[in-house]
């Protein structure tokens, strides 16, 4: 592995009332406090008011999962950049799969939420992966490449430093199907080379890039191993600090 630093976040999804998020942020604030690496939790949009103060100046940082394309006006059940800032939150995912594919985010969208995001100075996470029909049809990599060149236009490089990319294939995504660590880390390598061409040598070396679909303790350290792969998004074992914490603990 080269000087990156790994960077491990748990995605909450929908998932945990406040008491419940509350309880597992604490939990995790201790077990994590000697971690050696980046962490980050992202509790759904009704949790960030209480998980937020249990996480704050501590080595866990605050994410929220999704935010709205637009900074604020007419928009019934969005949530914005502004309100999301006012309560702390450091870091977004974007173009979560479950957000591609059941409530149709397409990468123009996807990439709008990038810049706004970028702009106000959050980190962006996003998200990546191909479907399982894309994979057998061989296009796992061009897919892979459009999200990422789409999601990214009109980001700058300097923008590009706070910007983390997740691979996450989708087939592997909740099924307890992990992609292998050499076929992770293919798709690791491809896409650090589309952001060579993109922004140059020097930034595809230095952008973190995750990979998540059924990371757990068991394989997380052999994934990690991988020279391309710097860190973790991690969904169902990310629910306990019993499953969680050795996952970011590793190495
Ligand atoms: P699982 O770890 O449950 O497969 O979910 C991965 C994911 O979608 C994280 O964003």
């Amino acid at each position: 592995m080269s000087d990156r630093s790994y960077y491990i976040a748990g995605n909450w999804k929908m998932h945990k009332t406040r008491a419940e998020a509350a309880e597992l942020a604490k939990a995790l604030v201790a077990e994590l406090k000697d971690g050696k690496h980046k962490y980050l939790v992202a509790p759904t949009f009704t949790s960030l008011e209480t998980v937020g103060p249990v996480v704050k100046g501590t080595n866990i940082r605050l994410g929220a999962q999704n935010m709205a394309a637009e900074e604020q006006g007419a928009h019934t059940g969005e949530v914005s950049v502004l309100q999301l800032k006012d309560l702390g939150v450091q870091t977004v995912i974007l173009g979560h799969s479950e957000r591609r594919h059941i409530y149709g985010e397409d990468d123009a969208l996807i990439n709008k939420k990038v810049r706004l995001a970028l702009r106000h100075g959050l980190e962006v996470i996003l998200c990546i992966g191909e479907l399982l029909e894309e994979r057998e049809a061989g296009r796992a990599e061009a897919v892979c490449e459009t999200q990422t060149v789409k999601g990214l236009e009109g980001v700058s490089a300097g923008e590009l430093s706070n910007v983390v990319i997740a691979y996450e294939p989708v087939w592997a995504i909740g099924t307890g199907k992990t992609a292998t660590p050499e076929d992770a880390d293919a798709i690791h390598a491809w896409v650090r080379k589309v952001i060579g061409k993109l922004y140059g040598a020097d930034c595809a070396e230095k952008i973190i890039i995750q990979y998540g679909g059924s990371v757990k303790a068991e394989n997380a350290a052999q994934l990690m191993a991988k020279e391309n792969i710097d860190g973790a998004l991690v969904g169902g074992a990310a629910l306990k600090p019993d499953t969680f914490a050795p996952i970011a603990k590793f190495g």
